[in-house]
């Protein structure tokens, strides 16, 4: 359903690798509500993943960046504004990988370059991608950039091995971006934390599947799934939620909050 909540807004969905992904689902309903977009993702990934499907679909550009190559994310950010013919009016972070994680290391025993490499992709390039922003003056007065987070952040789920650090920094980033953008631009910044969704990088956690279950159990309203996730980002993107930054906002179901269901004391 329609209700033209993006129209006339241009922006960029990062992260999209196949039809899982939850950036695809964002991408989809973007365009759905009346928005313009460029589809971007590691050369490798569109190797390797479906996103022509999603560029047909949406009628969209694809430009490649990896996001541990500094001069790939301001290109990014200059072949946007080049390929709107201005400036942009939205952004989607929604990257992350660990090293550590796809090769099986516990968290006692990290290799430390992958760790850097983790932080780097998953969010450092948060960062990166907001200062190429604010220095090439990309975004458009009121414009809304949105980063996806999970709760380990705040809470350990030992398995989340460094990825737990990974989100703290970027929620962090979120924080402190979101002041200077909002000072400069009136720009927003904030992350979304979400359910455990059944994605590429997220069934890379060990016990994902069982560790589903348990979150679904725990929360009143059962997991959020990537397509209500794809929804909320829409209300973050648009006019209705203006006043909103600097935010870590969870969507996931009331997980959060919930101490403890029947349902996992049975
Ligand atoms: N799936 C979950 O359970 C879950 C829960 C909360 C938050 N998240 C977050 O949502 C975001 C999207 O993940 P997803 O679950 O849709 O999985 P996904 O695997 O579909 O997306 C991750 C994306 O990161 C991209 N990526 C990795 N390295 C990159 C690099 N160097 N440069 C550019 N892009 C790179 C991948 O190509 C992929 O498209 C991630 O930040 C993830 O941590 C996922």
């Amino acid at each position: 359903m329609s209700n033209n909540l993006l129209k006339g807004k241009k922006g960029i969905i990062t992260g999209a690798l196949d039809n899982k992904s939850i950036a695809w689902k964002v991408a989809e309903k973007c365009v759905e509500q009346g928005a313009e977009i460029i589809l971007s993702n590691a050369p490798i990934a569109l190797r390797m993943g479906t996103i022509n499907e999603l560029a047909e679909k949406t009628n969209a550009k694809i430009i490649a960046c990896d996001v541990t190559n500094n001069e790939d994310v301001t290109g990014l950010i200059d072949s946007a504004k080049e390929e709107f013919g201005g400036k942009f009016d939205f952004m989607l972070h929604s990257i992350g990988m660990s090293l550590n994680v796809r090769k099986g290391r516990d968290y006692t025993d990290l290799n430390y370059d992958w760790t850097h490499k983790t932080f780097d992709i998953s969010a450092l390039s948060f960062h990166k991608m907001l200062q190429a922003c604010y220095k090439a003056d990309a975004l458009n007065e009121w414009g809304s950039v949105l980063g996806l987070t999970y709760i380990a952040a705040q809470r350990v789920f030992p398995d989340y091995n460094e990825m737990a650090e990974s989100k703290a920094l970027l929620e962090s980033i979120a924080r402190s971006f979101g002041f200077h953008y909002g000072k400069y631009r009136n720009v927003r910044v904030n992350t979304i934390s979400q359910s455990p969704t059944l994605t590429t990088a997220g069934s890379g956690v060990k016990g994902f599947d069982d560790f589903v279950s348990y979150a679904q159990k725990m929360s009143p309203l059962g997991n959020a799934d990537a397509e209500s996730c794809a929804n909320y980002c829409i209300s973050l993107f648009s006019d209705l939620s203006k006043m909103v930054t600097m935010q870590n906002l969870f969507h996931d179901g009331g997980f959060s909050f919930t101490g403890v269901s029947n349902e996992v004391l049975r």
